[in-house]
C-alpha cells in the first residue's frame, strides 16, 4: 500500500516537475518509486535523488534539485505537510509535526487492524500450496520453510484483500505405502503404532530398506501392493486410510502450535482418477514419448531433463499427479495465482512440469508461481535425532517451548498455570519461527536455538515482549483513563516511530509482491527499535500534561496495533501479558 505521505509528496514533485522542465514526461508514479529515506535522519525524512534525470534534461543534478524546490515551494503544494531543503543533488522533506502528530497518527488509529492493508487483492484467488508433508514420513525441519513462508503468503494475501485456498497437497500417494503395507503385515504391531505414531510408521520403513536390501523380493512384493492400493483392494486401501489418520493427528498438534489451519487437504490421492485424462491430452498432443517403455515429455529443446509422466508399468509420477491437480485447481477455483513453496530443490521438478502445462496449451501457465527457499541446518544445540537421522518440528518446538518456559518462570513469576503454558508455547514456537523468517527465504541457514530465544537480541521473544508492553501500557492507560489521540511531535523519539508506523503498508506490499516474509520481519525489528526507545526515553503515562499523556498514549495504541498485525502476518501469535 502507498503510504499517504510519499503520496503528497510525489505528487507535489511530480507537479514541480513539469512546471520546471516541461520537457521531462514524468508520472508522480515514478516519482513515487524513486523517493528514499535516507539514512542519516539530520538529511530529512524523505528525500527525492535527482540524478537520473541529470542526462536527460542536461542540467547537473543539484540543479535539478534547486529548481524543484524551488517550484515545490513557490507553489505551496506541500505547505503545513513538509518543509524542504536541497542538498547536493537530493531534495529533502522534513515532515512537519504536526502533520506526523496530528494528521498521520490519528489516521493509523482509526484505521487500528485495518492499517496497512490495501485493497489489490479484491474479487481475485489465489490458490497456495504449502506444508505438504509425506504420510508416514516424519515432518522435519526442511518442512518449517513451506510451512511459516507459506502460511505467511496466505496471510499477507489475505491481509490484501485476496482470496485465499490454502492446500496441504500432502504425499499420501506413491510406491512407499506398498512398502509400508508389506513391512506392516510382516513386523507390524497395531497398538504400538497407535501408541508411537509416525515414529513407529519411520521404523517400520526403514526396516523395509534393511530387509530388502537382503532379500530384493520385498521390492516386488511391494509394487504389488501399492498395485492392489491403486486398484481399489479394500484391505489396502483401509491400511493406508489408518496411516494416513496417524500422520495427520500429528501433523495436527504442529499445525495448531502454528495456528494454521488448511482451506483443503486434498493430497496426492486425490488425483488418482484425474490423471488418466491428463494423460490422455499429452498422448493427443502428441507430446508423449516412450524411453526406456517409460513415457516422457521431452524438453531437451528447453534445456531441461525430460518430464516423468508414466513409469514403465504404468504407474504415475509426482509430475503426473501435479500436472492434474494444476487442472483440477484452475476448474475448481479460476485462481488468478497458484504459488507453489517448495524447498529449492524442487525448482527443476516445477520448471519442468509449468513448462509441460504450457505445452498442453492450459491459458493459466503463466499464473503458476513456485516460490522456493534454501535449506535448514542446526548448530548450537543437539537434538537427540531420531530414525532416519532428521530433526523432527515437534522435538524442535517442544525443546524451545521448554527453554521459553524456563525463562518466563524467571522473568515474571506471576504468571502461571494454563495462561504461563500457553504463553510458553506462543513464544517458544515464535521465536523459531520468527529467526527462520528474519533472513530472505532463499538463504540457506543454520540454526542457533539459543540465539533464536535470546530475549535481547532481535528476535521473536523481543518482538513479542515489545508488543507485551505496549498491552500493558494500554491496560494501564485505561486505568488511569487516559485517552489515545493525536497531537504535535516534540522529539526525534517520536518523530522517528510515526515515521516508522507509516511505513507499515509498504513492508506489506514488499513482502506479498517478492513472496518475501522477511521483509515484514526486518519491519517488526524496526518499529521495535524504535518504540522501545521513544519508551524509554519519553515518560508516556507520566508526561508533563494531559495533551503529552494522550499523544504518546496514542502512539503506544498504534505501535501495538502495527505490532499485532505485523506479527500476525508473519505467523506469530500475540501474547499480551509474557
Ligand atoms: N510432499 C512434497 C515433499 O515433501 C511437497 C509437495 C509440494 N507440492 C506440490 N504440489 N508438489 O517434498
Amino acid at each position: 500500500m502507498k503510504t499517504r505521505i510519499k503520496t503528497v509528496i510525489s505528487d507535489a514533485v511530480a507537479a514541480s516537475i513539469v512546471e520546471a522542465f516541461p520537457a521531462l514526461s514524468v508520472t508522480a508514479d515514478e516519482i513515487y518509486k524513486s523517493l528514499e529515506y535516507p539514512p542519516d535522519k539530520s538529511m530529512g525524512d524523505i528525500s527525492f535523488p535527482c540524478f537520473k534525470f541529470s542526462r536527460t534534461l542536461r542540467c547537473a543534478p543539484n540543479k535539478i534539485a534547486a529548481a524543484v524546490s524551488e517550484k515545490i515551494e513557490s507553489s505551496g503544494a506541500l505547505d503545513g505537510t513538509s518543509s524542504v531543503s536541497v542538498a547536493g543533488g537530493y531534495v529533502n522533506f522534513t515532515i512537519s509535526a504536526d502533520f506526523l502528530g496530528g494528521e498521520l497518527l490519528p489516521e493509523i488509529l482509526a484505521a487500528g487492524a485495518d492499517y496497512g492493508r490495501s485493497r489489490e487483492g479484491e474479487g481475485k484467488t489465489v490458490v497456495i500450496d504449502y506444508s505438504s508433508p509425506n504420510v508416514a514420513k516424519p515432518f522435519h525441519i526442511g518442512h518449517l520453510g513451506t510451512t511459516v513462508i507459506g502460511h505467511s503468503i496466505k496471510l499477507l494475501h489475505q491481509f490484501c484483500g485476496y482470496n485465499c485456498v490454502g492446500i496441504n497437497h500432502l504425499g499420501d500417494w506413491g510406491t512407499q505405502f506398498g512398502k509400508m503395507i508389506v513391512a506392516y503385515r510382516l513386523w507390524g504391531d497395531r497398538e504400538k503404532i497407535e501408541a508411537g505414531g509416525i515414529d513407529e510408521l519411520v521404523a517400520l520403513y526403514v526396516k523395509f530398506h534393511e530387509e530388502a536390501e537382503r532379500d530384493p523380493s520385498l521390492d516386488a512384493r511391494a509394487r504389488e501392493e501399492f498395485h492392489k492400493l491403486e486398484t481399489g483392494d479394500a484391505e489396502n486401501l483401509e491400511l493406508w486410510q489408518w496411516f494416513k489418520g496417524v500422520s495427520l493427528k500429528e501433523y495436527g498438534v504442529t499445525y495448531r502450535q502454528l495456528g494454521i489451519e488448511f482451506d483443503s487437504w486434498n493430497g496426492e490421492s486425490f488425483y488418482t482418477d484425474k490423471m488418466p485424462a491428463e494423460v490422455e491430452k499429452l498422448r493427443e498432443k502428441g507430446l508423449l514419448k516412450l524411453d526406456d517403455g517409460a513415457s516422457i515429455v521431452d524438453l531437451s529443446e528447453y534445456n531441461m531433463p525430460p518430464c516423468l509422466i508414466l513409469k514403465s508399468d504404468g504407474s504415475t509420477l509426482y509430475p503426473t499427479r501435479d500436472i492434474a491437480a494444476a487442472v483440477y485447481r484452475a476448474e475448481t477455483y479460476h485462481f488468478d495465482k497458484c504459488i507453489y513453496v517448495t524447498s529449492a530443490g524442487q525448482s527443476l521438478h516445477f520448471a519442468q512440469w509449468f513448462r509441460v502445462v504450457e505445452l498442453m496449451g492450459y491459458p493459466w501457465y503463466d499464473r503458476l508461481v513456485h516460490v522456493p527457499y534454501g535449506t535448514v541446518s542446526i548448530g548450537g544445540e543437539k537434538l537427540a535425532t531420531r530414525t532416519g537421522n532428521v530433526i523432527l518440528l515437534k522435538d524442535l518446538f517442544a525443546l524451545a517451548i521448554e527453554k521459553v518456559s524456563d525463562i518466563i518462570t524467571e522473568k515474571n513469576p506471576s504468571l502461571s498455570g494454563e495462561e504461563k503454558s500457553e504463553t510458553a508455547e506462543a513464544v517458544g514456537v515464535g521465536a523459531i519461527v520468527f529467526y527462520y523468517l528474519s533472513s530472505g527465504r532463499i538463504r540457506d541457514i543454520n540454526f542457533n536455538i539459543d540465539d533464536a530465544l535470546n530475549f535481547e537480541g532481535n528476535t521473536g521473544p523481543y518482538a513479542m515482549y515489545t508488543y507485551a508492553r505496549t498491552c500493558s501500557v494500554m491496560r494501564k492507560a485505561e486505568a488511569e483513563e487516559i485517552s489515545p489521540s493525536g497531537g504535535s511531535i516534540e522529539n526525534d523519539e517520536e518523530r522517528s516511530l510515526i515515521l516508522t508506523l507509516s511505513r507499515f503498508g509498504e513492508a506489506v506490499s514488499a513482502a506479498l509482491d517478492e513472496y518475501e516474509p522477511s521483509h515484514v520481519t526486518r519491519y517488526i525489528l524496526d518499529l521495535c527499535a524504535d518504540f522501545n526507545r521513544f519508551y524509554h526515553d519519553c515518560p508516556i503515562l507520566t508526561a508533563d500534561d494531559e495533551k503529552t499523556a494522550s499523544f504518546r498514549v496514542g502512539l503506544t495504541a498504534a505501535a501495538g496495533n502495527v505490532l499485532k498485525s505485523a506479527l500476525s502476518l508473519i505467523c506469530l501469535k500475540t501474547p499480551e501479558k509474557i
